[in-house]
């Protein structure tokens, strides 16, 4: 698919399963995902203070965790997203959470943020990347809008290494997961095309050779829940 046209198959893709998104998640994941996206928000210095940026923050799930997770009360959080659909059940979940003060989710692009360079103390992207029409657009836009020493931290399901957990893994991920999501979601493209975007996406080792390339230092990833999921963490130079 070219670029625009992948872009336009996304927003569609996630404007339609909207409002069946979170609950499929937590079903799909078998509630796996709040421990995924609480691991990953920990990575950022929330401690410190200061504004954070979710990129394709979706229904602003990593923005309500971070606040949830930040030690002070003036750590605030921007979420950027490309579907309308998503944004509106985020801010009705931000609403409901008494954190319209704290966070604000904003339509944009994440290959071309809405914002000027180092306004972030840090940014994450959690179930994003796979679906950015250019990725190493996505992660020098990141890098851009952080402080020098910022981090950028990206969540992103993978295929686990394993030859027999893979096996039955594959199994769930093309036959089961593409069933369930099609009959719950009324939109079995969408749940087909989340195993196939997976298994087109760099594995863990190539992803940190993209983010190196793209600028980033002091790069890391771990693997979680026998690596169907990666966390991995970059640093924008203090000097570049
Ligand atoms: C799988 S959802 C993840 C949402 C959320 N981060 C989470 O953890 O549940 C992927 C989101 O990425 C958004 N997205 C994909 N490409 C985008 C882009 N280029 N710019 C902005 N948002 C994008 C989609 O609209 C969708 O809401």
């Amino acid at each position: 698919m070219e670029a625009p046209e992948k872009s336009a198959y996304v927003r569609n893709m996630f404007s339609s399963i909207a409002p069946r998104y979170d609950f499929l998640n937590k079903l799909l994941s078998a509630g796996r995902d709040k421990s995924w996206r609480k691991a990953a928000a920990a990575e950022l210095p929330l401690e410190k203070g200061g504004s954070f940026l979710d990129v394709a923050t979706g229904t602003g799930d990593i923005a309500i965790c971070l606040i949830h997770g930040a030690p002070r009360a003036d750590v605030r959080v921007v979420g950027v997203d490309f579907s309308e659909g998503m944004l509106e059940l985020g801010r009705e979940k931000v609403r409901k959470n008494g954190l319209e003060d704290r966070i604000e989710l904003r339509l944009g692009d994440a290959t071309a943020l809405p914002f000027e360079d180092g306004l972030f103390q840090g940014a994450i992207v959690a179930f994003g990347l796979r679906n950015f029409s250019d990725i190493e657009k996505g992660l020098k836009e990141m890098l851009r809008v952080v402080v020098p020493g910022g981090r950028v931290v990206i969540l992103e399901f993978m295929n686990p290494e394993n030859p027999l957990f893979r096996r039955l893994y594959y199994f769930y991920f093309r036959n089961v997961l593409p069933f369930l999501g099609g009959i719950i979601s009324g939109n079995r493209d969408a749940y087909q095309y989340l195993p196939d975007s997976v298994l087109d996406f760099p594995a863990p080792a190539k992803l940190k050779a993209i983010m190196e390339k793209c600028g980033m230092q002091k790069v890391r990833h771990k693997l979680l829940t026998f690596g169907i999921v990666a966390l991995h963490v970059g640093e924008k130079p203090l000097r570049s």
